[in-house]
Order: structure tokens, then C-alpha cells, then sequence
């Protein structure tokens, strides 16, 4: 297993390039399931994730092709083609290891008539049910049985109906799944509710260049009026704004200034108005956002919330560069009930954090202290790098493989603003 290798108290100055979003790429790839044609997505990252859906979707059936990019550059260019549909079962083995697997039930079910996929279990920061995906597909006319750790979706006469869903709780995943699902139906679907998150616009405008028909998109409320047939479309992937607010900590953590290039300002004004509260100057420009120190660090009360509000993808990140803000900074995370597994790691770092239930005190310190620390899952373990990077001394970030889900070329990237920073074997 690899480890990073950190030696903090740098300064990070320059431009990083920001990749194409991890969390957008795995619900356009299921979409390739949706056509015979072929689907080509540009600016796709180079990520554990994204090859393990390639993984997946060739047990189905597509075939994929990688074009290869130069050396430097980031992003690769794949071709997806579902002839036919191979198979329709999803494997335990393969949704096990990456939850968003998922994401083939709804299309699967709208092409094949019928889908059958592993319930993917829980994870290290909650137990992430499917019970949403679920009825707001039995909502557009499926139906649904849970046999052996399996769910079933079948089509009755082998194609959905369509039909209209309210979200009692605003899911991502749900409304991709029921969004795929609706798109090839014989009527109209209506979602409720629905996620407004910027990947759920991006999987929205794909279905659209795909000759889809969707009403609302961007808004909660999302009217699809189902078609006969998609066919092929060539997407480029939106960038990721998570990616994106993660280095802009990297600046504010560092005392630095870093420009992030390809940012997309209109899908991160959550955290870049945080950035600013935390005394952080940030400036939109034509190449993307570029976020500057100045002075230190303010503490903040920031509480998650679905889009627009601040994602729980931030959340991690933001507790690592708040430990070290002038005072008490208050987190809540409204979204998921265990997303606070960096927080013991953080302490041994020498950050003054109390957490209770769901809400997180942290009392700002004069600084940090280098220390071996273990991930535990993504974003968590951007938070260990970030504070390995304005450290006191050497850090090592142990089971990197969490990172590598979400961040493509991180050392790469982090080096290139000055950062001492590597990756190590440790066999
Ligand atoms: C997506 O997960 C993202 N993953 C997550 O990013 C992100 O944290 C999350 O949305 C929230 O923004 C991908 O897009 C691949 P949800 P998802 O359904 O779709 C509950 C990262 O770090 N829920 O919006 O699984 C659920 O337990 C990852 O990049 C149900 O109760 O999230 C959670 O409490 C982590 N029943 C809340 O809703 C359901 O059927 C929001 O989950 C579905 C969800």
C-alpha cells in the first residue's frame, strides 16, 4: 500500500488544474447503458473510481476505450458503447467496492426492461441506504423485490411508465437513478425534491445532447418526458468543484496563494463565500478562481446542507484549515451521521477539536505537528494532507487509496505550488 509523505510549513504559491468531477464522471458513465451509439466523455479524471465503473460497465456489456493524453495534461477522453446489454446483474463484488455502482440500476432498468444490482452496504461514513432510489423508481413504474442482498427492478411490459416522485429527503443518487431511469420512459416523470446539486445539471444537460427531454433542470422540480431511443453524444465532464475547494484550503491552511484553474465560480459560491468569511481573498477570473491568504485565519460556523448550501464534501477540509483559525469555529453536518472519522487524527496533530453528535467545536491552535496518520475515507483524508501541509515536520498519510478515489495526480499537483510532498510504498 502507498503512503504520502509530507513535509509541512510551506508556503503553496501558483496555478493547479482542476480535473473533471469524480462525482459528476460516475453517473454520465452509467449513462453509455442508456444507447447503442456510441458515448464519448471528455476531461474525465484519472481516478481509482472512475476505472472501477469502467470495470463494472464492461461486465454489462460496453465495450470502453481510453484515448491517451500527453504527458502533463490531465483528463482522458473514453468512448462507451452498449451494443447490448450483456448482462444485467451488478455483482456484490463489484458494488462492495464502490457504492456508486448503484448508478446502473435506473439506466440498466430503462434500456433492459430489467436490472438486477447488489445492495451496496454501508460505508465508513454512514450507512447509506437505497430506500430513495427505490421508491422513486417504483414511482416511475418499476418494480421492486429484495431477495439474497440483491434488488430486482423489472419493468412491467419491459418498458416504465413514468410517473411523479417527491424526495422526502434531497438524495443525489436518487434523482440520477430516477432521472436515467425516466428518460427512456413511455410518459412523463415528474421529481419533486430533487437534488440540485451541479453533477445532477451536468448528468442532466448529457441526457439532453442524448435527445432527452428535461424540463426544470437546475431547479428542484425536474419534468422529464420520456423518448423512444438516445443516441451517442460526445460530453465533456464539468470540473470539480470539491477538488477545487480542497486546494483553495491548501492555500488558506499554507498561508498561500493558489489559482485554480478551470474552477466553475456559479458551482462553489457556497465555499468560496466561506473562504471570504474565513479571511481568505478570493478573486474570479476568466481562467477560474484564484484564493489568497491574508493574515490569519478567522473561525466560522458552518453547518452542511444540500446544494446551494455548503457540501459535506467540504466539511472535512474546512475542519483542518479552521484548526488553525484565530478562535472557536462551530461545524455541524447535517447530511451524514459518521463524517467526523479524521477528527481523532487531527488531534494527534495537535488540533483542540470537541465533537458532540453531529456538531464539531474547534478550538483554533498556534499550530500543528507532523505526525504518522491514517485515512479512513476521501475527503477525510484530504483534511490529514492538508494539515500535513502547514505541519510542523514530516507527516505521513497511511492507506492513500483513499485518496486516490478523488483526487487525480494530488502530489503532482501539490508539488507544482511548492509543496513537499510524495508518495511512498510501504509495500
Ligand atoms: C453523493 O452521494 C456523493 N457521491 C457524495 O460524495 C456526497 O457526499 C453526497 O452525494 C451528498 O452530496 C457521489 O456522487 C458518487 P445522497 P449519495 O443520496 O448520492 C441519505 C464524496 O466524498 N439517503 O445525497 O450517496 C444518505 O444516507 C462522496 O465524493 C437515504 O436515506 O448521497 C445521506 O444521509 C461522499 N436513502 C443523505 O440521504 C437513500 O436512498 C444524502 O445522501 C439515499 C440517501
Amino acid at each position: 500500500m502507498d503512503s504520502i509523505w509530507i513535509q509541512g510549513g510551506k508556503r503553496l504559491e501558483g496555478k493547479i488544474p482542476i480535473s473533471g468531477a469524480k462525482n459528476a464522471a460516475l453517473t454520465l458513465l452509467p449513462c453509455a447503458l442508456l444507447t447503442a451509439d456510441k458515448l464519448t466523455l471528455s476531461n474525465l479524471p484519472r481516478l481509482a473510481d472512475v476505472d472501477s465503473f469502467g470495470h463494472l460497465l464492461n461486465g454489462l456489456g460496453v465495450s470502453t476505450s481510453v484515448a491517451g493524453v500527453k504527458k502533463g495534461e490531465f483528463g482522458r477522453r473514453m468512448t462507451l458503447q452498449a451494443s447490448e446489454i450483456a448482462s444485467t446483474v451488478a455483482p456484490y463484488d463489484m458494488v462492495r467496492k464502490m457504492r456508486a455502482s448503484i448508478l446502473v440500476l435506473g439506466p440498466m432498468l430503462a434500456r433492459a426492461g430489467e436490472s438486477t444490482v447488489s445492495l451496496p452496504g454501508g460505508c465508513a461514513i454512514g450507512d447509506r441506504p437505497i430506500d430513495l432510489h427505490l421508491r422513486a423508481l417504483e414511482a416511475i413504474g418499476a418494480d421492486i423485490e429484495l431477495a439474497a442482498g440483491y434488488v430486482k427492478a423489472t419493468a412491467p411490459n419491459g418498458r416504465l411508465p413514468g410517473g411523479d416522485y417527491t424526495f422526502p429527503v434531497v438524495s443525489v443518487g436518487a434523482t440520477e437513478n430516477a432521472l436515467m431511469a425516466a428518460v427512456l420512459a413511455t410518459g412523463r416523470s415528474q421529481l419533486f425534491n430533487a437534488a440540485r446539486e451541479p453533477e445532477i445539471a451536468d448528468l442532466c444537460n448529457l441526457l439532453v445532447a442524448m435527445g432527452g427531454k428535461i424540463d426544470g433542470i437546475g431547479s428542484s422540480h425536474l419534468i422529464i418526458d420520456g423518448v423512444e431511443g438516445l443516441h451517442g453524444a460526445d460530453y465533456a465532464v464539468m470540473p470539480d468543484r470539491i477538488e477545487a475547494g480542497s486546494y483553495a484550503c491548501a492555500a488558506g491552511i499554507t498561508g498561500g496563494s493558489i489559482e485554480l484553474v478551470g474552477a466553475r465560480a456559479e458551482d462553489m459560491l457556497a465555499i468560496t463565500n466561506a473562504l471570504a468569511q474565513a479571511g481568505l481573498i478570493v478573486e474570479f477570473c476568466d481562467a477560474g478562481i484564484k484564493v489568497s491568504a491574508d493574515g490569519k485565519l478567522r473561525p466560522l460556523a458552518l453547518s452542511t446542507a444540500p446544494f446551494p448550501g455548503f457540501p459535506t464534501d467540504m466539511q472535512a477540509q474546512f475542519m483542518a484549515m479552521l484548526a488553525m483559525a484565530d478562535g472557536e469555529s462551530f461545524l455541524e453536518e447535517t447530511i451524514f451521521e459518521n463524517r467526523y472519522m479524521h477528527v481523532p487524527e487531527l488531534r494527534r496533530m495537535g488540533a483542540n477539536i470537541e465533537v458532540r453528535g453531529r456538531s464539531a467545536l474547534v478550538h483554533g491552535v498556534e499550530g500543528m505537528t507532523g505526525a504518522q496518520v491514517m485515512a479512513t475515507d476521501l475527503r477525510a483524508s484530504m483534511s490529514l494532507v492538508l494539515a500535513g501541509l502547514c505541519a510542523e515536520g514530516e507527516t505521513e498519510v497511511l492507506r492513500v487509496y483513499h485518496l486516490d478515489r478523488g483526487y487525480e495526480r494530488l502530489e503532482e499537483k501539490l508539488s507544482a505550488v511548492g509543496a513537499t510532498i510524495e508518495r511512498r510504498s510501504t509495500g
